[in-house]
């Protein structure tokens, strides 16, 4: 494995600040065992997460919406950082050629040599030479950047093309607990890999009018993977990013994704805040960045819910 110096990559001018105390966002609300909780329901319990004498096989999460922006690169990195504190193993898969999930862990995949694509497509290519070490202790990353839109294609006349990605990461399950894969915005031949090699799908989905539309097609496509290619595909859960508990525009679309969701819907929810945007200048997870804010709390406690699903 090669590591790569951390926090090179992004060549902004803006330098980003150092977290300090003023980063704790007050009492944590998010912990409280009783009362209503950001869904309008009664949270559910959520048991401590047992701690691990041994590693693996992974359970494979597919970070999963076609629309952009909705926070899954920013939940992949968070999630994972955060199952590393309850003393687990992970690997983030970037499946987007867009390298944000790269780019946001201080690593610069444009100017990597080899990146996932080279394991998807060149049969020689071993994936333990690809994955990286990132920042966070127990933590790595298989990288991607643009060279992976050409595999779309590519694949395309393979056979067996929709597990490529399952037979990719198969040589390196053992060694992790959790394989986070960060999914590119489309429903196309990349997306429905993810679906084949994963556990479960977790859907980030941000507090807007709009998000709802989209959602029944990605079920959809969901369904047809799991009768088709993978029966063992479940939903993990959905994630509501994007929050703003002031507005009663999130407090409705809320509501409505507990309507529609019930129970599938994660009682953490992530608040709308400029540190996420801050962390992908800094090139770290807010659990490191600002371990105290709400973001961080959120996100371990997303941990807990993930770990008990
Ligand atoms: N909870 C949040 N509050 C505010 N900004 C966020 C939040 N989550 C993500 N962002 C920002 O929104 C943008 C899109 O998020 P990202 O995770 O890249 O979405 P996706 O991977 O779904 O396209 C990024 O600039 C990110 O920093
Ligand atoms: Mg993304």
């Amino acid at each position: 494995m090669s590591t790569l110096p951390h926090g090179g990559a992004v060549e902004l001018s803006i330098a980003p600040r150092a977290a300090t105390d003023a980063d704790d966002d007050g009492p944590d609300e998010l912990l409280g065992g009783s009362g209503t909780g950001p869904t309008g329901r009664p949270r559910r319990h959520v048991p401590e997460p047992a701690l691990l004498d041994q590693h693996g096989p992974a359970r494979v999460l597919a970070m999963c919406n076609q629309k952009g922006g909705v926070g899954k690169t920013t939940s992949t990195i968070n999630l994972g950082a955060a199952l590393t504190e309850f003393g687990r193993r992970v690997l983030l898969v970037d499946f987007d050629p867009q390298g944000a999930l790269s780019v946001g862990l201080g690593i610069p995949a444009h100017q990597l040599d080899r990146t996932i694509y080279n394991v998807l497509i060149e049969r020689s290519v071993d994936i333990h030479d690809v994955v990286l070490r990132t920042g966070v202790e127990n933590m790595d990353l298989l990288p991607s950047n643009i060279d992976l839109s050409a595999a779309e294609v590519q694949l395309v006349s393979e056979v067996g093309r929709e597990h490529a990605l399952l037979r990719t990461l198969r040589p390196v399950l053992d060694a992790y607990d959790y394989v986070l894969v960060d999914c590119q915005p489309s429903l196309g031949l990349l997306t429905v890999n993810a679906l084949a090699a994963a556990d479960g799908v977790l859907i980030p989905l941000e507090c807007e009018f709009f998000s709802l539309r989209g959602v029944a097609l990605l079920i959809d496509t969901i369904d047809k993977v799991r009768e088709r290619l993978n029966p063992k595909l479940e939903i993990t859960g959905i994630l509501a990013t994007m929050f703003d508990p002031r507005t009663l525009h999130s407090r409705e679309v809320m509501a409505r994704v507990v309507e529609a969701f019930k129970d599938t819907v994660f009682d953490t929810v992530i608040n709308r805040t400029v540190r996420f945007p801050e962390t992908t200048v800094a090139g770290e997870p807010i659990t490191t960045w600002a371990p105290r804010s709400a973001g961080a709390k959120a996100y371990r406690q997303l941990a807990r819910e993930v770990i008990a699903r």
